[in-house]
């Protein structure tokens, strides 16, 4: 039977705490160190403590080939450090388990063969308490190496992108196991306390817009840690665009249905009325309609769906044909780039990721990362939307402007909403 959650989900972006990675980085060797293990530390409980409110059963269930369950997201960000880091850096790591590599290997041609995704929940073994003896082994391990290294400039980074990568799966494991209790009928509840974050804009306020145009520079210039495909930092012309200090409501996506959003042809890309069609959909994402009201799937259960708050869970051809319909657009995400930059959008992060009209595309110069780890990103190029921002399940100190996230348009089993762009006539 699951326990009850240990916190409150709602303070899951609250970075009032700080970001230990980010205190981590530009310290003398001496001192980064310390900060390196505080980091460390912080980062692997953040995991366990999300894992914590899920029963043995909760963490081996894969209830779709894109969401992994929550025991292989526990044991893979552990499996990333003992590949990259401590097989390379450690010469006296005793391996765990050999076989776990191929278990717990993601997408990493480089580093070996490995378990085909969509079966991922059929590895009942190792279950849940020995993953958890497998991250203290791991734990254990890489504490000492970041304490004994005579090589912290090749160390360090690695600790870095390891513990931004267990982050990006704490979000994965949230969503991943939401999935999975929207497949149970009885609507459990991931945590019963669990609330919406609240928001910036002010209710019944004039949510407004704000006109950019111009030569700006969008990406990352590296004076602290980004992914590779953030960079390089370049040049973009912008059309003069106006865009919306505010997320899209449920409220307005509420008319967009009413208006026949989910039949009319007309508003929607070809793909996505294909899929439309092919899945039967009427509604965002979790949407169950009950006695003539509509109620959303959350990690508190079935809720009531609140007009007032973002819509979410909604696809990229959702929210493209959503602006179509509002004759409006997407931002591009250099529009939303800059727009963010100049401090004018609310919500920005910590509610929904925004969707955006842009490629998932290499920037001009994009170089991926050297060895196995360049594969991490780079080889993703195709075929994808770029979403930006952060949701309410992102990890505290893990958004900043130029942060690109990406997913297939047809994606809506994570905390995706938008906001929309009008160009200036
Ligand atoms: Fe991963």
């Amino acid at each position: 039977m699951p326990r009850a959650a240990a916190f409150p989900l709602a303070r899951l972006h609250d970075s009032a705490g700080g970001t230990p990675i980010a205190a981590a980085v530009a310290r003398p060797v001496a001192d980064s160190r310390r900060c390196w293990l505080e980091a460390f530390a912080a980062v692997r409980a953040e995991t366990e403590r999300r894992a914590a409110p899920l029963s043995a059963e909760d963490q081996v269930v894969q209830s779709m080939p894109e969401a992994s369950p929550a025991k292989w997201h526990r044991a893979h960000v552990t499996w990333f450090f003992e590949q990259f880091l401590l097989r390379a850096f450690a010469p006296s790591y005793r391996t765990f388990d050999e076989r776990f590599a191929y278990l717990f290997n993601s997408y990493y041609v480089a580093a070996g063969p490995r378990q085909a995704r969509p079966q991922r929940g059929l590895i009942t073994r190792p279950g849940a308490a020995e993953t958890t003896s497998y991250r203290a082994h791991v734990d254990a391990a890489v504490a000492s190496l970041i304490e004994t290294t005579s090589d912290g400039e090749s160390v360090f980074p690695i600790v870095e992108i390891g513990l931004h990568h267990e982050q990006q799966h704490q979000e994965l494991m949230l969503t991943d196991i939401l999935h999975a209790f929207a497949q149970n009928a009885t609507h459990p509840a991931y945590d019963a306390n669990w609330q919406w974050p609240g928001g910036e804009s002010e209710a019944g306020a004039e949510a407004g817009d704000m006109l950019i145009a111009d030569i700006h520079t969008i990406g990352h210039d590296r004076q602290s840690f980004s992914f590779d495909n953030e960079r390089p930092a370049h040049q973009v012309l912008l059309q003069p665009v106006r865009l919306s200090r505010a997320l899209v409501t449920n409220g307005d996506w509420l008319e967009f249905m009413a208006d026949g959003g989910y039949t009319t042809p007309g508003l929607w890309l070809s793909d996505g009325w294909a899929t439309l069609e092919a899945q039967g959909w009427d509604a965002p994402g979790y949407w169950r309609h009950v006695d003539g009201a509509w109620f959303s799937m959350t990690l508190g259960g079935l809720r009531a769906v609140d007009p007032a708050l973002p819509v979410c869970h909604v696809s990229y051809y959702e929210a493209d044909a959503f602006a179509r319909w509002a004759g409006k657009h997407l931002p591009s995400e250099a529009e939303w780039e800059v727009a963010a930059r100049a401090g004018a959008l609310d919500d920005a992060f910590g509610t929904v990721w925004q969707w955006t009209r842009s490629a998932y595309l290499p920037y001009p110069g994009y170089v991926a990362e050297p060895g196995a780890l360049g594969e991490y990103n780079g080889k993703f190029m195709v075929n994808q939307m770029v979403l930006r921002g952060s949701s309410l399940a992102t990890p505290a100190g893990h958004s900043r402007n130029t942060y690109r996230n990406f997913f297939y348009p047809s994606a809506r089993w994570q905390f995706s909403g938008l906001r929309l762009a009008e160009l200036e006539r």
